[in-house]
Formats: structure tokens, C-alpha cells, sequence
């Protein structure tokens, strides 16, 4: 296969798990004989400071000319302590989710075994905890109507018919695939916008029988997320709400470092890590590389090319069993590996294997 892939290494931590991400893409391109060709492109607070715009029109063009993008982070405190700040990297996120139009954001929440010490709850609920979490991406409060001056604001959180549906669908697309259960999260009993949602999605739980769906208020998922995690296969929930739970879900499985993500819709699809860009530790060599090297495993998956994303997955969890580990989830007298042993470690297991 030939694969063509847009890089945007953007800030903090950034650039150097994407790295390490890049190095097993291509160690795994070689192993099985695809071709890869890579584009680099500025986002963010680097693109900011390089062109004043945090997704400039020529990353948008490569992102839209590339078979995916694999992104890693953006970020800066410099401009997280200016409220005045006119332009903000996170912007050239969201401008890239809205003009790729990746409304579907599939975040998995999985446990490694040799990491369950590290989860802040109870062995016994997380071992095991396998679940997906679909966010709706470019609709509701955050590209809503907004306003504000210095005596009132408000953002929108507006919704229609097809956004709900289509995210829906691929909610019980993926629910299909897997343990055929649903739970769809809103507020309905207070947002007219998560009426609709449960709305729609009473009407298309009647296409799926074989699928078990179940409506959740947020706050109640966001205490059973933690009280059961077991409890949940596919969940799916607007943008505001996604954001929120997926970060707690990131922590049930006791590092954000392990995370990856896909982000589709219309156009390019865009691989990356759950976490941020990490600031405090650039450029130290101590950020977790394996969430960015887990989104180049969905990156083939979503190519069909199971084979390989499943060798990244086998040697992300050898580097696991033989301690090959970042500082965060090293065991206790464990020596600390860098973001760049830990990948080239990952990156020789594929070419020996
Ligand atoms: C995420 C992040 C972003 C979001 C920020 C950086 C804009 O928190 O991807 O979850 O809120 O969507
Ligand atoms: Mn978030």
C-alpha cells in the first residue's frame, strides 16, 4: 500500500513522540512493504509564532492531501496566562476538526494489565475496563453561537438532526463490531439539545435490535464510569460532554500517556494521542511515547492493514512486560527509559519480530 501521511508535530512534548510515532510508522512500512511518504506541517503555538495563524491554509492543504494525519500536541502556557491573547494554538485544532470535518472522535479507554497498580481505583473494577467512548466533534457549545463582553456570555449549544444521526451511526457501527452495547449520554432532562439527541436515537435503536442501548444522564456516567467501568462498551456523547468524560476515562486506566485516538468524518482522517502538549517536560526525553505510537496502530487499523497494527500493539506491550518504560509508570527501582529509548526499543521488537 501507499500511504501518504501529513505530520503535525505542533508544541510541548509534541515533536518528540511524534518522533518516535513516525519511526515505528516507518519500521512497520518497511517490515510489510508499504510505502510511506511524510509532509511535515506547522500547528499550533509553533505555527503561531511562525505565520500568525494556528492552522495555517498550507497545513490544511497537506492534511487534505495526505491519506491521514498524524498529530501529536498543541499547546502553550504562554498563551494559556494571556486572556487577551488573540490567536490560541488549541484554535488550530479545532479549525482543523471543522475544516477536515472529523465529527467522529473514537477513544478508546483500554487497561494494560501490568499497569493496573497505576489506576487510581481499585484493582478489582479496572482490570478488565474495555471501552470506547465516541464524542461528537465539530457541533455543539463549541462552534455554537457565542458572545461575550464584560457583562455576559454565553456559547450555544445547538445541534441538528443529521449531526446527531451520523455520529450515532457510527456509535452502533462500532457497537456492532464489538459487545452490541449502546449507551448514549445526554442531559435530557434539562438541555433541549440532549433531547433531541435521545430523540434520534430512540428512533435508531430500532435499526439495530441485535444492539442493547441505554440512555444515561452525564453526571450519572461520570460516577459510574468509576464505580463500574466494566459496565460500559460503546458509549456516545456530544462534543462538551465527550471532552470531560474522556479525560476520566483517560485516568482510569492509570496513565493519559497510553491513550491514542482517531478522528474521522468527511475528509483526512487525524491520528493522536489523547494528552496535551505537556510543556513543563519539553524537550526532557520523559514523555510517554506509546499513546502517539498507539495512534499509528489505528492509523493502519483504519486502512484494514490489521496485521500491522496489530505487531505495534505487541510491541508496545512487550516494552510494557520488559520494563521498557517511561518514568510515570516505571515499577519502583525500575530504571527510567526516555521517550527515545522506549521508541526505539518498540521500533527494533518490530524489525526483529
Ligand atoms: C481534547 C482537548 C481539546 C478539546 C482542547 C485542547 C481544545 O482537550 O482534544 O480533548 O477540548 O477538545
Ligand atoms: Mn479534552
Amino acid at each position: 500500500m501507499k500511504l501518504k501521511i501529513a505530520v503535525l508535530p505542533g508544541d510541548g512534548i509534541g515533536p518528540e513522540i511524534s518522533e518516535q510515532g513516525v519511526a515505528v510508522i516507518s519500521a512497520v512500512c518497511e517490515k510489510f512493504g508499504h510505502q510511506v511518504d511524510y509532509e511535515y506541517a506547522l500547528c499550533g503555538a509553533a505555527a503561531i509564532d511562525a505565520v500568525g495563524d494556528p492552522f495555517p491554509e498550507e497545513t490544511f492543504q497537506k492534511c487534505m492531501a495526505a491519506d491521514a494525519v498524524f498529530f501529536s500536541s498543541v499547546g502553550d502556557p504562554k498563551y494559556d496566562n494571556d486572556p487577551t491573547a488573540k490567536v490560541r494554538p488549541e484554535q488550530g485544532l479545532l479549525a482543523m476538526r471543522k475544516k477536515l470535518g472529523l465529527f467522529a472522535n473514537i477513544r478508546p479507554v483500554e487497561t494494560f494489565e501490568c499497569l493496573i497498580h497505576k489506576s487510581p481505583l481499585k484493582d478489582e473494577l479496572v482490570r478488565g475496563a474495555d471501552f470506547i467512548c465516541i464524542r461528537e466533534l465539530t457541533g455543539g457549545m463549541y462552534f455554537g453561537e457565542k458572545y461575550q463582553d464584560d457583562e455576559k456570555a454565553y456559547d450555544t449549544n445547538a445541534y441538528t438532526r443529521p449531526e446527531i444521526e451520523r455520529i450515532l451511526k457510527v456509535a452502533y457501527e462500532y457497537a456492532m463490531r464489538r459487545r452490541k452495547h449502546l449507551t448514549v449520554v445526554d442531559k435530557a432532562n434539562v438541555l433541549a439539545s440532549s433531547r433531541l439527541w435521545r430523540q434520534v436515537a430512540k428512533e435508531m435503536a430500532v435499526k439495530y435490535p441485535e444492539v442493547v442501548t441505554d440512555y444515561m444522564f452525564v453526571d450519572n456516567a461520570a460516577m459510574r464510569m468509576i464505580q463500574d467501568p466494566k459496565f460500559f462498551d460503546v458509549m456516545v456523547t456530544e462534543n462538551t460532554f465527550g471532552d470531560i468524560l474522556t479525560d476520566e476515562g483517560s485516568c482510569i486506566t492509570g496513565s493519559m500517556g497510553l491513550l491514542p485516538s482517531a478522528s474521522t468524518g468527511e475528509h483526512t482522517p487525524v491520528f493522536e494521542p489523547i494528552h496535551g502538549s505537556w510543556p513543563q517536560a519539553k524537550g526532557l526525553n520523559i514523555a510517554n511515547p506509546l499513546a502517539q505510537i498507539l495512534s499509528a496502530a489505528m492509523l493502519f487499523e483504519y486502512f484494514g492493514l490489521k496485521e500491522e497494527g496489530a505487531l505495534i500493539r505487541r510491541a508496545v506491550n512487550a516494552s510494557l512486560d520488559a520494563h521498557v518504560r517511561t518514568p510515570e509508570i516505571q515499577i519502583e527501582g525500575g530504571t527510567h527509559y526516555g521517550t527515545k529509548e522506549v521508541g526505539a526499543w518498540i521500533v527494533e521488537y518490530i524489525k526483529q519480530s
